[in-house]
């Protein structure tokens, strides 16, 4: 079967009641039927037998068989949220000592992570320039131990070769780790292109109403059983009922994107050229610089596009507040369209050079493109403009 199918018709056996949409397994815990079996359960960690649902879940499990499935990986473990995704990656692989080579343009708690808590415990990092990816091998170092991207990249909407980076990381023996939020793996599966192992924010685009929290990170089986080791016994698991919940979600996330990518390319090309705007940017426009490398390694350009307004930070509250009816909210990947402005919200904390460095501008707008009519989305858009 194909990933649109699998997305569909993955689910947890039936039971005997002869359920149609899938259960939703609201447990702590489940039971034995001796003694002897309990005490097997225990002996050798293994994820065969549901002990507790810090450990496994079945409705947990079936999310995390569909995001394999849609991202051609062995394994995977779900998390409470995207950063418990992050932090249990970077926590489980490096020791006090290691060093990690990232991408500057990441998330802003992974930059926290990154600068503010890993150099706490002995582990330092160096940053590269997405754009500058020649850079790289020149930051691997003896005790390199992971190198991390996003791509595209939040908000920035910087690209970078997969295949390049993986084959650089292949040849240092270092792990290649992607956070393919803003892609999903309906558009994009790092995997593929020689990544270990790959997460996500389930709250954006996967869960896509904006409903509930979640992380999830999939890749090789032996990776994988280590972070199962590291989440059953550190805590961030995920709740059932946002499994549940997310499950569900996947079943449309094709269908979703493809209308998110349609409507947000129509909008970025509608607002190139506008007189209150420097540029917009979306993977897919002929303006991208790297639309040769999205072209090559996504299917469309997800649902995300940016645009820096003339006017610049003052500009950019006065957008925000001229809005009638679209979000004004920091969060993404929702059927309905949201706004932010970075540089006066989620970054406003950052001095003028820091926000440069991860690619925020003062009067940059990020446009979360949701599944209105996309005429609607423009005329707001214009009209808040104007
Ligand atoms: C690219 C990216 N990674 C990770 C996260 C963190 O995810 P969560 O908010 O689910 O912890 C976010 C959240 O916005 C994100 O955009």
């Amino acid at each position: 079967m194909r990933p649109e199918t699998l997305a569909i018709r993955t689910q947890t056996e039936r039971t005997g009641e002869k359920e149609h949409s899938t259960p939703l397994f609201l447990t702590s815990s489940f039971v034995y039927d001796s003694a002897e079996d309990m005490a097997a359960a225990f002996e050798d960690d293994s994820l065969d037998v549901n002990i507790y649902s810090r450990f496994s879940n079945p409705s947990v499990d079936e999310f995390v068989k569909k995001v394999c499935l849609m991202e051609g990986a062995e394994d995977g473990i779900a998390t409470a949220t995207g950063m418990a995704a992050v932090f249990s990656s970077f926590m489980t692989f490096v020791s006090a000592g290691d060093h990690i080579v990232s991408a500057s343009a990441v998330f802003g708690s992974t930059h926290a992570i990154l600068t503010k808590y890993l150099p706490k415990w002995g582990v330092e990092y160096s940053y590269f320039d997405m754009n500058k990816p020649e850079t790289i091998e020149g930051l691997i170092k003896k005790n390199t131990k992971l190198l991390y991207v996003e791509t595209p990249s939040n908000p920035g909407l910087d690209i970078i070769d997969l295949k390049y980076v993986a084959d650089i990381c292949k040849k240092h023996n270092i792990l290649f780790i992607v956070d393919n939020c803003f892609a999903t793996p309906a558009v994009q599966q790092p995997i593929q292109f020689g990544a270990d192992l790959v997460l996500h924010s389930a709250t954006k685009f996967m869960d896509g109403q904006g409903r509930v929290l979640g992380g999830v990170v999939v890749g090789k089986k032996d990776l994988i059983k280590q972070m199962y080791l590291f989440i059953r016994n550190t805590g961030p698991s995920m709740s059932p009922f946002n499994a549940w919940v997310l499950s569900k979600s996947l079943e449309t996330l094709f269908v979703r994107m493809d209308k998110h990518a349609a409507n947000a390319l129509h909008i970025a090309q509608k607002l190139e050229g506008h007189t209150a705007l420097s540029w917009v940017k979306y993977p897919f426009l002929q303006s991208h610089p790297h639309l040769h490398i999205a072209q090559k390694q996504m299917s469309n350009g997800g649902g995300i596009l940016t645009f820096e307004l003339k006017s610049g930070l003052e500009g950019g509250r006065k957008f925000l507040n001229n809005l009638k009816w679209l979000s004004m909210t920091n969060n993404l990947g929702d059927s309905r369209t949201i706004a932010s402005h970075p540089a006066s919200t989620t970054h406003s904390k950052l001095t003028e050079e820091e926000r440069q460095a991860v690619g925020i501008t003062p009067g940059l707008i990020r446009l979360s493109v949701g599944l209105e009519h996309p005429d609607d989305i423009i005329e707001e858009i214009l009209d808040a403009l104007k």
